[in-house]
């Protein structure tokens, strides 16, 4: 078998036989496929694309090139869920406490942020006292006993991916949606749950930016898990607009408290319960409309409250500042922002609105910033509101007193007034499995 008649074939736009995707794959990892070759071929499939069994079959051979997890000593059902990324997206410090709560088990493993998009485990990490990084014994203890625990990626996952992607940035050839669904269903697939609930953000905000792509690459990825043998659902939701009312990892938390409690915003707590009534569904927990009903029970009795707080003790947090959240240290600079018109607010980037935060100091503009988790934003009006001239749109928070004229500035930019009220955005756009 030779690279160059592999590459030529998939040039020409023909289907790669198993054998030859596992050894492209393989091959590159040991090192004996040149990064030119390797090159040459992202951006053939970037042309040709992948049929649904190459991808799969792609996407099994990037995942075993590392450690595949195994959850086997976790008793029932696992379920996993990923979300594309997006600005004041804390939704999975959410359902894992609703799906453990209503019996569900979740053996999380979440990312950092980096740009304008927030990450889970920095989120978690504004939690004083809070560890992210649990052995695999102790991890796993606490998902029997809790239904969960959300920690930062451990292991060797999918290597292939890491080495395929820092090509793909460098070539051109990371807009490529066959690539995208392989290289997030390989961390999936490694990750070792049965049943998988892809959260697949679309709009401004987000990695794909309209409708159409978005649900081109759920249906990729739901592909992927049905032929390696994972139940898998995608929900396309909405990242045109930020996520709920907090941007900023101790403000996020601060809301995921308040969701959990059942006094959070309406669109954090419907997208919440649509997600984690999905996890429930694909567990086995009955119909999709007994799955909504049993979560939106579990956040109205307290349960799900009283699981995110024993999850978060049990992995070493500070649960004083949950049960009173005015403990959390704030930052010492706010500022508000002031509407400049009257009018409805007609659009709203959350990309910028990410931005904005990450200027004031809640994200990463690289990899070895130093966060300040008392960083961020509050809105206090959102896409289709009426404003009046002089009210607050919203309020900034920070620790770099220099930062706040550029975020002032920005965030006014991030925001369009107009006369007309704008149509409402759905926040859930489709369901595919
Ligand atoms: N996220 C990933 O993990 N991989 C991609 O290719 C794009 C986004």
């Amino acid at each position: 078998m030779r690279i160059f008649d592999i590459i030529n074939k998939k040039k020409h736009g023909k289907v790669l036989t198993d054998t030859e995707i596992k050894y492209v794959v393989d091959g590159f990892v040991q090192g004996e496929i040149a990064d030119y070759q390797m090159a040459a071929m992202l951006m053939a499939i970037w042309f040709k694309g992948m049929n649904d069994h190459e991808l799969a079959v792609l996407t099994q051979a990037m995942a075993k090139s590392g450690d595949m997890i195994d959850l086997s000593a976790i008793a029932g059902k696992k379920v996993d869920k990923h979300s594309t990324g997006g600005v004041g997206d804390k939704t999975t410090l959410i359902i894992a406490p609703i799906v453990a709560a209503c019996g569900g088990k979740v053996a999380k493993m979440s990312g950092r942020g980096l740009g304008h998009t927030g990450g889970t485990i920095d989120k978690m990490e504004a939690i004083p006292g809070m560890k992210t990084a649990l052995d695999k014994e102790e991890f796993f203890a606490i998902v029997n006993k809790l239904g969960a625990a959300v920690i930062g990626q451990t292991g060797n996952l999918a290597p292939a991916d890491k080495k395929i992607y820092a090509l793909r940035d460098v070539t051109a050839t990371v807009d490529s949606i066959p690539l995208i669904a392989s290289s997030i269903m390989s961390k999936k697939l490694a990750a070792g749950s049965d049943c998988i609930l892809l959260d697949v953000k679309t709009g401004s905000g987000a990695f794909m930016k309209t409708l159409d792509d978005s649900i081109e690459l759920a249906q990729k990825m739901v592909n992927i898990g049905e032929n390696s043998g994972k139940k898998t659902v995608a929900m396309i939701t909405d990242m045109d607009v930020p996520l709920g009312h907090a941007i900023g990892n101790s403000l996020e938390i601060i809301e995921v408290v308040k969701t959990l409690q059942g006094q959070g915003p309406q669109d954090l707590t419907e997208v919440c319960l649509q997600l984690a009534a999905n996890m429930l569904y694909l567990i086995d927990k009955g119909s999709l409309e007994h799955c909504r009903k049993i979560a939106e029970n579990s956040i109205k009795d307290g349960s799900a409250f009283k699981r995110f707080v024993a999850m978060v003790e049990a992995q070493g947090g500070d649960t004083t500042v949950l049960l009173d959240t005015d403990k959390f240290v704030s930052a010492p600079y706010k500022q508000a922002v002031i509407a400049q018109n009257d009018g409805y607010i007609v659009k709203m980037d959350a990309e910028e609105c990410g931005v904005v935060s990450m200027i004031l100091g809640a994200g990463r503009e690289t990899k070895d910033s130093i966060i300040d988790f008392s960083a961020g934003i509050i809105i206090n009006k959102k896409y289709g509101d009426f404003v009046k001239k002089g009210d607050e749109l919203a309020i900034l928070y920070t620790s770099k007193q220099a930062a706040l004229p550029e975020a002032q500035r920005l965030y006014n930019e991030a925001i369009v007034i107009g006369k007309e009220k704008p149509v409402d955005i759905p926040l859930v756009f489709a369901r595919v499995e």
